[in-house]
């Protein structure tokens, strides 16, 4: 049968800081008319209202660091509850540890959903840290640009540069990735459900090859509940290297 048999198309980003998911789930978001959940917009969001939660995370975005597992299941838990997440979603930013990945294990078991594709786009720590640093970001919608952009396309705002873009976070950023982030591959290469993608080109070349990952894996991917228990992952070979994050 064809994508999602009536269980809609759920897309699971994973990649290290500025390894192009906002940009490449604003792509999908477009293609496939599904919300993108980005846990890191949410918790922008959060602290540009000024809520207790936004006060709380603000020092710690800005530091680079993580908000805990408990606040971000939360949140994730009603998030996915919504009724615009049934005929799919693209989740970007969660999970970032092996408790996260976990506790979305469960949530999909209970929502009976089932991801049809993990997309890990692997960047080179230099390329991250040159996109970080030069990157802008629209501070009403949210959407990412490349450096040299004047206003943002969608509604002519402003440009401004992430407080967590600023050298003193960007460090920080990638050292909790590596060590908290990288073993969530693990988990979801024991699914068979990661397509690995190469970041070195353009955003249209890469967004071209998250197509052909998304198009083919949609129609035959397992049921969530079967993530934990399979093995012998079919995604492209090749763990995190030592340069590449
Ligand atoms: P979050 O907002 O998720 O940040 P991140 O994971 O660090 O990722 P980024 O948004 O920086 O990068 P991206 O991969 O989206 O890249 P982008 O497309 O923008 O999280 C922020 C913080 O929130 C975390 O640090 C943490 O504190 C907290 N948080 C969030 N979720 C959490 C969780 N689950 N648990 C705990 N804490 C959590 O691209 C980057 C730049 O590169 C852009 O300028 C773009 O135009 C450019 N670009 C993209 N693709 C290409 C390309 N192919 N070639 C050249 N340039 C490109
Ligand atoms: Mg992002």
């Amino acid at each position: 049968m064809g994508r999602g048999v009536g269980w809609g198309m759920n897309l699971l980003l994973y990649g290290a800081p500025g390894s192009g998911k906002g940009t490449q789930a604003n792509m999908l978001r477009a293609r496939f008319g599904i919300p993108h959940i980005a846990t890191g917009d949410m918790l922008r969001a959060e602290i540009q209202a000024g809520t207790e939660l936004g006060r709380k995370a603000q020092p710690i975005l800005a530091a680079g660091q993580y908000v805990s597992d408990d606040i971000m299941i939360g949140i994730i838990r009603n998030r996915l509850r919504r009724p615009d997440c049934e005929p799919g979603f693209i989740i970007d930013g969660f999970p970032r540890t092996v408790p996260q990945a976990n506790a979305l294990d469960t949530l999909m078991v209970e929502l009976r959903k089932r991801f049809d594709c993990v997309i890990y786009l692997k960047v080179e720590v230099d390329e991250l840290l040159r996109r970080l640093s030069g990157r802008l970001v629209c501070p009403q919608c949210q959407r990412t640009f490349p450096p040299g952009t004047r206003a943002c396309t969608a509604d002519g705002s402003e440009l401004a540069q992430r407080e967590d873009d600023k050298p003193e976070a960007v460090r920080p950023r990638i050292e909790i990735y590596l060590e908290k982030t990288v073993p969530v591959l693990d988990h979801y290469r024991a699914s068979g459900l990661v397509s690995e993608i190469d970041g070195r080109g353009t955003i249209e070349e890469i967004s071209s090859q998250v197509l052909v990952a998304v198009n083919g894996r949609s129609s035959s991917s397992p049921r969530s509940g079967e993530v934990a228990r399979s093995a012998g992952g079919t995604g492209t070979a090749g763990g995190a290297g030592k340069k590449t994050a």
